[in-house]
């Protein structure tokens, strides 16, 4: 029996030249029509309203679609922001990014890392030693994208991230992209808090680490934002990297376990924490 074919349906919604959100789907051919439509209304259910939705759909005819599993999820319970950035900075050293990566990315994070101080239109790819930047364009950054959960993952990960109190779609999103980028070739580790100033939670995300959720990684009403995808130095394929991202269609289609912890170390027991941070 062949599989069939899946589309992925992308959708972005812009008003006066800004882009306001996106969302994307992969889904079969029953189901385009439907998810189109989908897409359209949530544009339009959100703050501003757009003056432009764009929808497109490619088929992914011929492409081999890459099955895997979600991160497991700790959505870490703390009181303030300092809580919430000392613990983040000690997962990303327990996942192996150096100190100088980790205050360059937190410092471009809060600034705006485009040249232009703005926020950027993607992620950065940080050198995971030495905390250079290694994207081909620091305005624009990389976009994850050709991701989606299958219906039964969708399913079983409402259920979950409802059980512990996570309710808002960001969550389910961020956590499938994390996943992604997680199983990518080369990249150790991200670090992402939103740009949206009514949103301040972020988290750090790994293999080794799972997906940790910090309710509190910027000051509410900011606008400063972004995502840092920390890479292997040593041997790191930029361009394979990018492909995969950008263009390779990825199904998460099993979920890990989700829990809320207030103790680090009992995230990170087997992993050696520098505390100075
Ligand atoms: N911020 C600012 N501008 C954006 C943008 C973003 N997040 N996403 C798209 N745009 C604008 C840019 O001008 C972009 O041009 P560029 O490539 O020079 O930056 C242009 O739209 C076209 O973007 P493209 O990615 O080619 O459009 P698309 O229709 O194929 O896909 C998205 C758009 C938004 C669906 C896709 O890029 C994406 O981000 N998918 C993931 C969505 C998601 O689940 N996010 C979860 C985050 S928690
Ligand atoms: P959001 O989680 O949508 O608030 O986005 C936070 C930041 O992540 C944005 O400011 C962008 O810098 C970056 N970003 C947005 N979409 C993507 C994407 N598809 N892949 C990687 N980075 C993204």
């Amino acid at each position: 029996m062949t599989s069939p074919t899946f589309y992925s349906i992308r959708m972005r919604a812009s008003a006066g030249g800004r882009h306001l959100s996106g969302a994307e789907r992969l889904v079969t051919a029953d189901r385009v029509a439907r998810t189109a439509q989908e897409l359209i209304e949530r544009a339009r259910g959100r703050g501003i309203d757009p003056d432009q939705v764009q929808v497109t759909v490619d088929s992914l005819r011929g492409l081999l679609i890459k099955n895997i599993q979600a991160l497991d999820l700790t959505a870490f319970t703390a009181l303030d922001m300092t809580q919430c950035r000392s613990a983040s900075r000690q997962v990303l050293q327990a996942a192996g990014i150096s100190l100088v990566a980790i205050e360059n990315a937190f410092m471009l994070l809060d600034r705006g890392p485009a040249p232009s101080g703005n926020t950027m239109r993607g992620a950065m790819i940080m050198h995971a030693e030495t905390g250079e930047r290694l994207e081909p364009d620091q305005e624009r950054g990389v976009r994850v994208s050709r991701f989606d959960w299958s219906s039964e993952a969708y399913a079983a990960i409402d259920r979950e991230l409802t059980r512990i109190g996570l309710m808002h779609f960001r969550t389910r999103e961020a956590l499938s992209l994390a996943s992604k980028v997680a199983h990518s070739p080369g990249v150790i580790a991200e670090l992402c808090w939103s740009d949206d100033s009514d949103y301040s939670a972020g988290y750090v995300s790994s293999l080794s680490t799972g997906y940790v959720r910090f309710p509190f990684m910027k000051q509410s009403g900011r606008t400063s934002g972004g995502r840092a995808f920390f890479v292997k130095g040593k041997g790191f394929d930029r361009d394979a990297l990018l492909s995969y991202l950008q263009k390779e269609p990825v199904i998460v289609s099993g979920i890990g376990s989700c829990r809320q912890n207030a103790d680090l170390s009992v995230l990170l027991h087997n992993k050696t924490i520098n505390r100075h941070v």
